[in-house]
């Protein structure tokens, strides 16, 4: 188990556009298995190629158990994502990341997205994603072109502050860090 250091909000490699990854070898799957180490003691839900100062375009995601999807207890990681297919309908919702901590923020996303992308060995997936996993998703997906949430809020009134104990603060952050 290796966790590495997530990269912090300042750090200009949160701002590159990330690789496409080339070489779907042991050293891809070595990074894939440090970045769901790492997302899960930062208790994090997803975690970007650049969040662990890799710029490639991959991420890894583990929804919580109890959410209600498919995918949800089950970590995995896409690499080269797409977004293929968004709806029309888009949702407001809060989001954090773990790149910016102590902070929280309401974002508009697209509640249902196809992405396309491959598995760490190569293997080519599809993903239908709707609700919190399309949030996330849309949110790590971001992560590779550079962007952050706080660049999708519509006014600086739609960031919050958490104004929490250092021990609550681990719980508050749990399910919407990013
Ligand atoms: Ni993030």
């Amino acid at each position: 188990m290796a966790v590495r250091e997530i990269v912090q909000i300042g750090n200009p490699i949160l701002r590159e556009k990330a690789n496409a990854v080339e070489n779907f070898d042991p050293e891809l799957r070595a990074l894939v298995k440090d970045m769901i180490d790492t997302m899960r003691a930062a208790q994090g839900v997803g975690l970007a190629g650049p969040q662990v100062a890799e710029g490639l375009r991959l991420l890894v995601v583990e929804l919580p158990e109890e959410e209600d999807d498919p995918l949800a207890g089950k970590p995995f990681a896409l690499v080269n994502p797409e977004i293929i297919e968004a709806s029309e309908t888009v949702e407001e919702g809060q989001e954090g990341c773990l790149s910016i901590p102590g902070y929280i923020g309401d974002v508009w996303r697209h509640v249902e997205i196809t992405v396309q992308g491959r598995n760490e060995w190569g293997k080519p997936k599809t993903i239908r994603a709707s609700n919190f996993l399309a949030r996330v998703l849309q949110h790590e997906i971001d992560h590779l072109d550079g962007i952050l949430y706080i660049d999708r809020l519509e006014s600086k009134d739609k960031l919050y502050k958490l104004e929490v104990e250092p021990a609550e603060e681990h719980e508050a952050a749990e399910n919407v860090s990013v």
